[in-house]
């Protein structure tokens, strides 16, 4: 079983519940992703209000994730266990209807299409923060047919889609001129993003400004008041439904990994920097909280989750029907072998006067020295061929101290907690679809 944030009934944000789910069993063409991030979206509460799309309840809300791969259907070809990825996973099924399980749960299934491998200059909080929000900011320059060169006037530019749509007008779509609104706590940070100029709603009105732009692109609602500043013929563009006046278009996101895959180089570069709102990342525990704080309104980039329970969660790959282990560190994921009981010997290591040396209890001493840890031939060719580190991990009733004695003259493993027997390890499996 897995933890997962739910609720029952449409309301507020106290029907929110945490509550154990089965952990899903990925299709064919799924991945099983364990949530190492999530981001909170306004479609989350607003979805939780009242019923915008039908479902069956339980609903587990939740749209965007960053996370480690463990395990996948047979048709996945692009991804393959212990890859990071990240994405957002609400895609309609074939029903018209989002799908039941969301992001704010430890695991959660997801077609190999919606998402892309996480850059890895980025963390797990900033790349879960993009998908949603990204995937909306671009489809709005699309829908608006903006071209490079162009003028952009930008309602609401510091907000989980406006920090991103700044960004994107200056780095991306090559806009000769940016501006954008917020109030006046916000305006330095907007003009960090890259806005040439920054209008403090609380001080000016739209139509005090003079100069007309290009596009109006509104992430607020508020065109009915600000299509004053866009030229006659301009695209107005509104992504919040309805449009609040009759020249703005309305733009909804388009989910896909492919094009994720596309912001890589930006991503990578630093051109398109993920902004967390500084408030956060908020516990897995506290994510009333979180949705508290997303609902004021007031939110600076995105409203982040992490870390997740299961963070430190070993996994397994069965390769071959060799007991193949990936194993988690904080941010790396390392390939090992479970060694089984009966590939303990007595037989005294070769290392036994360097095992002496090290300070560790004497009863590992005696453990570490006694035991030889033979790593069968074939385990270790299959890792030696995938050109990987091969790090003995103990599992058994010795395992533990075993595992304890190794980490300390092999400092391999710092986070790495083995401490179940190989038949338990195989049950976990089992459950978990692998
Ligand atoms: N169509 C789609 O596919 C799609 C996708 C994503 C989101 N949306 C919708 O788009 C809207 C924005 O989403 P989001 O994630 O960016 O929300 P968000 O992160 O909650 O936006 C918060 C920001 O809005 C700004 N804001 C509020 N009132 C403002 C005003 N009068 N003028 C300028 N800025 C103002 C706030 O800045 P200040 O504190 O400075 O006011 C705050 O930084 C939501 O309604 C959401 O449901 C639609």
């Amino acid at each position: 079983m897995q933890k997962a944030w739910f609720y029952e009934e449409y309301g507020p944000k106290e029907v929110l519940k945490l509550g154990d789910f089965p952990i899903p069993t990925p299709q064919p063409n799924e991945l099983l992703v364990q949530v190492r991030a999530a981001a909170l979206n306004p479609i989350d509460f607003k979805r939780r209000n009242r019923p915008i799309y039908v479902s069956d309840f339980p609903v587990v809300p939740g749209c965007d994730m960053a996370g480690v791969v463990v395990a996948k259907g047979s048709d996945v070809s692009k991804f393959g266990v212990g890859d990071q990825v990240y994405g957002n996973i609400q895609d309609f099924n074939a029903e018209g209807n989002l799908k039941q399980l969301g992001t704010l749960a430890e695991f959660i299934v997801v077609e190999e299409t919606l998402v892309a491998k996480k850059p890895e200059n980025l963390s797990f909080e900033e790349a879960a923060s993009l998908p949603l929000a990204v995937q909306t900011a671009i489809e709005g320059f699309k829908t608006a047919g903006f071209k490079k060169g162009q003028t952009v006037f930008i309602v609401g530019g510091a907000g989980g889609v406006g920090t991103l749509v700044v960004q994107l007008a200056k780095n991306l779509f090559g806009a000769s001129y940016v501006v954008a609104t917020t109030s006046s706590p916000k305006v330095e940070f907007v003009k960090s993003l890259g806005a040439d100029e920054v209008v403090n709603y609380t001080k000016t009105k739209y139509d005090e400004i003079k100069e007309k732009y290009d596009f109006l692109y509104d992430t607020i609602g508020d065109c009915k008041n600000s299509f004053v500043v866009a030229k006659d013929e301009a695209p107005i563009v509104d992504i919040t439904w309805p449009p609040s006046h009759p020249r703005a278009v309305y733009s909804s996101l388009t989910v896909s990994g492919e094009d994720l895959e596309k912001l890589r180089p930006y991503l990578e570069s630093g051109k398109l920097k993920a902004v967390i709102d500084p408030t956060g990342p908020y516990d897995f525990a506290d994510v009333i909280e979180a949705f508290r704080y997303l609902e004021t309104g007031r939110a600076r980039g995105k409203v982040v989750i992490s870390p997740f329970p299961s963070q430190h969660l070993p996994f397994y790959e069965i390769k071959d029907n060799l007991n193949i282990l990936k194993i988690q560190d904080k941010e790396t994921v390392s390939t090992g072998i479970v060694i089984e009981e009966t590939d303990l010997k007595g037989a005294e290591p070769e290392n036994k006067e360097h095992i002496q040396n090290y300070d560790i209890a004497p009863e590992e001493k005696v453990l570490a020295s006694n035991v030889d840890i033979e790593i069968p031939q074939e385990k270790k060719s299959i890792l030696e061929e995938h050109g990987e580190k091969v790090i003995p991990v103990v599992a058994g009733e010795s395992g533990e101290k075993i595992a304890h004695a190794y980490k300390k003259f092999e400092a391999s493993i710092s986070d790495a907690k083995v401490v179940k027997t190989a038949t338990e390890l195989k049950a976990e499996n089992t459950e978990m679809g692998i």
